[in-house]
């Protein structure tokens, strides 16, 4: 894995903007590009490929745009050749959809885009007036660890920002996005979403992420922003790449339909992701009234164990 890269913002920089994994998702990459292109100092979490269709794309988008990004898991592995993302799942039928993804994504980046993706830094700090900012990719400790809010303590969030000397810490692998704010101004951390699919809210919105540092204030202060697109062509290219039915689905649903029994139980629970940022209280939460993820496709891994 390559070093951490350090960056100085400039002092009159009063916000920077964060896309989470872009999965391929071509047009949500072109509308976040669009929405966020009044901000100067645009930041990638990793992840840049898997999921989606024509890997090389987005690549292009992001790369055309100067972002400056960490280097995830799947960038990782493709820019390496890895035999799989390393996503670190662990249920059969997470594996099985994840490799049909990899494989594909694999076969179909370029060259030239490996070697970008191989020199990425594992991790990016920002200073920014005199505060401090560790962009990563699933925690400070591990590319691909899952870092999921109703089964993190705001202990184990102190403990990385009083290790890391930082005033926050940005990432995006889980998947879906959280913020929590530790007590007395002891920093944040900031799960900015993804921009590749839906957040399991029954919605195709997608989200990205805003830092605000406006002048005179005494620190940054994350916030998670909505951005609809048109996943249509997207879709589209799915289907002509002959990728599978189930990942359609969930773009055009915005429900996750693969790679999602990793989720807790509490994640599990579609919800409007806005709105529970509002609710703090996990064991305040209403009974599992809902909890689907797949839909009734067929499950070639059981089907291959019958
Ligand atoms: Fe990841």
């Amino acid at each position: 894995m390559n070093s951490r890269l350090t960056i100085t913002l400039p002092d009159d920089c009063e916000a920077i903007a964060l896309a989470g994994g872009p999965y391929s998702n071509f047009t949500a990459v072109a509308a976040f590009l669009r929405a966020t292109e009044q901000l100067e100092h645009r930041f990638c979490l990793g992840d840049i490929g898997g999921f989606g269709p024509l890997p090389d794309r987005t690549i292009e988008l992001i790369r055309g745009a100067g972002l400056a990004c960490v280097q995830g898991n799947y960038d990782h592995a493709i820019g390496y050749g890895e035999d799989d993302c390393g996503c670190g799942y662990i249920d059969p039928m997470d594996r099985h959809y994840a490799q049909v993804s990899y494989d594909y994504t694999d076969q179909k980046t370029s060259a030239e885009h490996k070697a970008w993706l191989r020199q990425l830094p594992a991790q990016i700090v920002l200073l920014w007036r005199g505060q401090s900012l560790l962009l990563c990719h699933g925690s400070p400790d591990q590319v691909n660890e899952f870092v999921w809010e109703s089964e993190t303590t705001d202990a184990t969030i102190a403990g990385w920002l009083r290790q890391r000397r930082v005033s926050g810490m940005c990432a995006t692998h889980s998947g879906l996005p959280w913020i929590r704010t530790v007590a007395n101004g002891g920093g944040f951390w900031f799960n900015a979403g993804v921009l590749g699919r839906p957040a399991h809210e029954d919605s195709t919105r997608v989200f990205y992420g805003i830092v605000d540092f406006p002048r005179g204030a005494s620190v940054p202060v994350p916030r998670l922003v909505e951005l609809a697109y048109d996943p249509a062509p997207v879709a589209e290219a799915m289907r002509t790449e002959g990728l599978p039915d189930v990942f359609v689905e969930s773009l055009l649903r915005g429900r996750w339909t693969t790679c999602c029994n990793i989720l807790p139980a509490v994640e599990r629970i579609p919800r409007d992701r806005l709105a529970a940022l509002r609710q703090t209280d996990f064991h305040g939460l209403p009974e599992q009234e809902n909890d689907e993820c797949l839909p009734p496709y067929p499950d070639p891994v059981r089907g291959a164990l019958n």
